[in-house]
């Protein structure tokens, strides 16, 4: 009995969100695009606690779509393991990292968020300043240790 009421209030609930803010059932799209270097593929798993979207890869200058709709229980995360191989320095990169959090990114991207990883970092824009290009994740390495080792 409880439980079933329960349900008509969340559905209630929904109805009214969605009545007040037409995009609620719009889907969220988070774009990841290589561009870390010419061959230089990005392996990637990223996951959400409702998704696991297993490994995959993308080429330099591809792009990878994540698509959700918004989880209306728990704040929607996802987060990414990625590696590549850093030719320069010889060394794997591999780190983790949120490449979306609602809490932060419903401001700076709304329901369409682009990543593009880099060389130097992954970077993402935000909309309430211009769309200006800000660091999303630096990869985890002291690159300029490792450089300075090479030159
Ligand atoms: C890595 O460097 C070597 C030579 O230093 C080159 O032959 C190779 O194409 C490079 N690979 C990538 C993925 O850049
Ligand atoms: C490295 O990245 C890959 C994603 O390609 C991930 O599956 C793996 O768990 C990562 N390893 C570590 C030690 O973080
Ligand atoms: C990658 O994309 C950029 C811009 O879209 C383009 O100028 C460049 O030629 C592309 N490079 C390769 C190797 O596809
Ligand atoms: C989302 O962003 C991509 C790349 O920045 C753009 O091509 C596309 O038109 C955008 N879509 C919407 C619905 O704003
Ligand atoms: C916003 O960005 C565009 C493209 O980068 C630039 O041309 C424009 O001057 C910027 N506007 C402001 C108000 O900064």
């Amino acid at each position: 009995m409880a439980g079933s009421s329960n349900f008509l209030l969340v559905l209630l609930a929904l109805l009214m969100c969605s009545t007040v803010s037409g995009f609620f059932w719009d889907k969220t799209y988070v774009y990841l695009r290589n561009e870390i270097g010419r061959d230089v593929p990005l392996n990637f798993h990223c996951q959400s606690a409702d998704d696991d979207l297993g490994v995959n890869t993308i080429w330099y200058n591809q792009t990878y779509t994540i698509g959700f709709h918004a989880n209306i229980f728990i704040e929607t995360v996802f987060w990414c393991s990625m590696d590549w191989f850093d030719n320069e320095s010889k060394v794997k990169i591999n780190g983790t990292f949120e490449i979306y959090h609602a809490l932060r990114d419903t401001r700076l991207c709304g329901k369409n968020c682009t990543r593009i990883a880099k060389y130097e970092a992954v970077y993402a824009f935000d909309e309430e300043d211009n769309n200006s290009r800000f660091v999303l994740y630096d990869w985890p390495v002291p690159r300029q240790e490792m450089l300075s080792l090479h030159h």
